[in-house]
């Protein structure tokens, strides 16, 4: 809450290639050619420090196709290299990176994320996933993804263990201590008897510590979860500090958020700690028809060929002699449809709150897919970024421009100071850690955690 009593906005910068938007990459003044340059991602970030966002965040995958990257990027540099590297250019804003409990171990995860945490002075956040496909298996070893129960299972494991890593050398152990003794003893680096061996034993980790890397500046670096199925939600009411979500409208916004937070109780922890962060695609104009315009721009860039296909696997059934300027045939109801549903709901949610024309379809489902999207200008989109949060629908942001770097400077120069002018966002950071971006405190290391 502010000093006025409005409930506060969190932003979050998804960074994603030139953009969310698939045909971003096409456009005349894209930064395509920049994308295996540190230098672009650290522009971004320092474009979002610029608008006092919490942080920013990369997404993870560990495949590559040789289709999709004739499509457009999807990856190029491993975020936490990267993150290493802007956290040296930036000074306040947090560095969230995913981390795969399902391809790294957690011995690698706790090592990597608390030295981030070190590099960075205390920015680090981690979005725990358990991946999805099977290409990524096959380049680990395995021949397909195991079992998403088994993944949740492998999950719950990994970040304890992680948690209790980042416990086994407490930063008071480090005594540096070089006065030789009276009887001529070799000074003391480490208080010895402060550092804990797991020796943990589990059913998918054999893991003995202590960690070689000091407990990190925030304790724990700041856990992010995005599940959407049961096991996933679980998780995250369990342990996630904050929860990227998926919400398509204010009406899917609050219906999620108020299942997390009853989760989240149930597990026996305050759910206002919690930020739910839905995604959000915008399209920012000085007038609506400039912010239409800019939307219209980026989907006459996709390739319709493509997209028709896509769209046909999408609704199981031939869509590739479609009119791309009519509107969109009926389509049957979700209840008749047989194949994947969760994408079949998206399709007929936009076509029934929207009633696009094809291509307009093909460009809402090109730039971030099910997630919220708003058009229009600096006031009517803050006016809607309040509405969701006094209304429940969220705590605040994963922003998701469609193409990058316009789409976050539009936001940080226009739509921030709107919002801040409402008192809807700080002005300034009041804290140089993401844990005190986000309002949390520095963990203490659990009893269970702590050596007798
Ligand atoms: C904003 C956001 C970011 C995500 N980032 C990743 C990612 O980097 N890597 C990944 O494998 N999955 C990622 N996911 C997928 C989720 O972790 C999760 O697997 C997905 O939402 C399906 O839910 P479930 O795992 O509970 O079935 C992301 C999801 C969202 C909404």
């Amino acid at each position: 809450m502010s000093s006025r009593g409005l409930k506060q906005a969190h932003f979050n910068l998804f960074i994603h290639g030139v953009g969310h938007h698939s045909a971003a990459w096409r456009a005349r003044d894209s930064h395509a050619e920049r994308l295996r340059t540190v230098e672009y991602y650290t522009e971004l970030a320092q474009i979002a420090e610029r608008g006092k966002l919490d942080a920013i965040f990369f997404a993870d995958g560990h495949s590559n196709s040789i289709t999709a990257a004739e499509d457009g990027p999807l990856w190029h540099l491993e975020p936490l290299t990267l993150l290493s590297a802007i956290s040296r250019e930036t000074e306040r804003i947090g560095l969230v990176s995913t981390v795969s409990a399902t391809f790294y171990t957690p011995f690698h995860a706790a090592r990597l994320l608390a030295s981030l945490d070190w590099i960075s002075e205390g920015r680090v956040g981690w979005n725990v996933v358990t991946s999805m496909f099977d290409a990524e298996a096959q380049n680990h070893g395995l021949e397909k993804m195991p079992e998403h129960a088994v993944r949740y299972g492998r999950a719950e494991e990994f970040v304890d263990v992680v948690l209790r890593l980042w416990e086994s050398w407490p930063d008071e152990a480090i005594l540096i201590d070089r006065e030789q003794d009276p009887d001529g003893g070799p000074g003391r680096y480490v208080d010895g008897t402060q550092l804990t061996e797991l020796n943990h034993s589990g059913e998918h980790f054999s893991v003995r510590g202590p960690l070689n890397v000091p407990r990190p500046p925030q304790g724990h670096p700041v856990l992010f979860q995005a599940g959407a199925s049961e096991q996933g939600r679980d998780l995250a009411a369990r342990r996630a500090e904050a929860i990227y979500a998926v919400a398509y409208d204010l009406h899917a916004g609050r219906e999620y958020r108020s299942d997390m937070r009853q989760r989240i109780t149930a597990a026996g922890r305050a759910p206002d700690s919690v930020a739910i962060m839905p995604g959000l695609v915008t399209y920012v104009g000085s007038t609506m028809e400039e912010a239409q315009a800019k939307q219209r721009a980026l989907d006459e860039l996709l390739p319709v060929e493509n997209s028709l296909r896509q769209l046909s696997v999408f609704i199981g059934q031939d869509a590739s002699g479609w009119d791309v300027d009519a509107r969109v045939p009926e389509l049957p109801a979700l209840k008749d449809f047989t194949g994947p549903k969760g994408r079949y709901a998206t399709v007929l949610r936009i076509i029934e709150t929207e009633q696009p024309t094809v291509r307009q379809l093909l460009g809402r489902l090109a730039a971030g897919g099910g997630h919220c999207t708003m058009v229009g200008t600096p006031e009517s989109i803050a006016s809607e970024i309040e509405l969701w949060l006094d209304e429940g629908g969220a705590d605040g942001f994963n922003l998701m421009p469609p193409s990058l770097p316009y789409g976050i400077s539009n936001f940080v120069d226009h739509v921030v100071p709107e919002l801040q002018r409402r008192g809807r966002f700080r002005t300034e950071y009041e804290d140089s850690t993401l844990r005190g971006h986000l309002g949390l405190d520095i963990p203490g290391p659990s009893p269970a955690e702590t050596k007798p």
